[in-house]
C-alpha cells in the first residue's frame, strides 16, 4: 500500500487541461540559464560513471549531460515527440503522461541513473513515482533531481507553487523517504548567468538538487 503525502488541493493546479495539450508544440528553449546549466553537468560528472545506463524522465531536446561522458545507453521520456526525437543523448525514448500513468515501462533494477530536471514540480502523484523509480534504479543507483525557481506556474500543483525553495528540497525529500529513500542529499547553490552578470555581481538562476542514492 503506498503511503500518500499530498492532500487533494496539494495535487490540484491552476490549469486542469491535458498536461499534452500544453506540451503538444515543440519549445525549442532553455528552460535554465547557462549558469545553471554548467553546475548541472559538473553535478553529472562527479555523480555518473561512464557506460553506465542513464534514464533522463521528463526530457526535452535537451539532456544537460557533458559530452566527455560515455554511457552505455540513455533512455528519454517526455511529452513531445519532436523535441524528444532532437535530443542528441537519447538512444530510445518513450511519451507517457504520468499524471495519468504513473506505472515506468521500465524492468525492475534496469538503470543506473535517472535525472528529472525542471520537472519534478509539474507531478501530481509524486509518491508513485518515487515507489517506481526505486523499483527501476538498481540497488546503489542514483537518482537526481534538479531544479531553479522557475516553473510553468499554471501548470504546477499547490504544493510547489505555494512552497519556497528550501520548501521544495524538503517536499522532495519527503516524498523519497516516505517511499522508502534513504534521506537524500541537498544542494543549495548560487550562480552566475555569464561572466558578465559574476563581474557586476549579480546572480544566475539558483542551483538545487536532491541526490538520492537507491
Ligand atoms: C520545463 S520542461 C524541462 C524539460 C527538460 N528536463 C529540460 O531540462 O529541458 C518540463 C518537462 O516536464 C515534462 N512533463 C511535464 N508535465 C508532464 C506530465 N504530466 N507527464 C510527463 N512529463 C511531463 C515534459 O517532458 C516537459 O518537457
Amino acid at each position: 500500500m503506498i503511503q500518500k503525502l499530498l492532500t487533494e488541493y496539494q495535487r490540484s493546479k491552476q490549469d486542469n487541461s491535458d498536461d499534452s495539450l500544453f506540451y503538444a508544440q515543440p519549445k525549442y528553449v532553455h528552460h535554465l540559464d547557462a549558469g545553471f546549466r554548467l553546475r548541472l553537468k559538473k553535478l553529472y560528472l562527479a555523480n555518473l560513471s561512464s557506460n553506465s545506463i542513464v534514464l533522463d524522465l521528463m526530457s526535452s531536446w535537451v539532456s544537460h549531460l557533458p559530452e566527455s561522458l560515455v554511457l552505455k545507453r540513455v533512455i528519454g521520456h517526455g511529452l513531445n515527440r519532436s523535441e524528444l526525437e532532437s535530443n542528441k543523448r537519447l538512444d530510445s525514448f518513450w511519451i507517457q503522461d504520468l499524471n495519468r500513468n504513473q506505472k515506468l515501462p521500465l524492468e525492475d533494477d534496469s538503470v543506473d541513473y535517472c535525472l528529472i530536471v525542471a520537472a519534478w514540480q509539474y507531478l501530481q502523484q509524486p509518491e508513485e513515482i518515487a515507489m517506481e523509480l526505486k523499483r527501476v534504479i538498481r540497488p546503489n543507483g542514483k537518482l537526481i533531481v534538479s531544479f531553479s525557481n522557475r516553473a510553468f506556474w499554471t501548470k504546477t500543483p499547490r504544493i510547489w507553487a505555494d512552497g519556497s525553495d528550501s520548501d521544495h528540497l524538503n517536499y522532495i525529500s519527503s516524498v523519497l523517504i516516505s517511499q522508502g529513500w534513504t534521506k537524500p542529499e541537498c544542494v543549495a547553490e548560487k550562480t552566475y548567468g555569464n561572466d558578465f552578470l559574476k563581474l557586476i555581481g549579480s546572480n544566475g538562476d539558483p542551483f538545487f538538487s536532491v541526490i538520492a542514492t537507491n
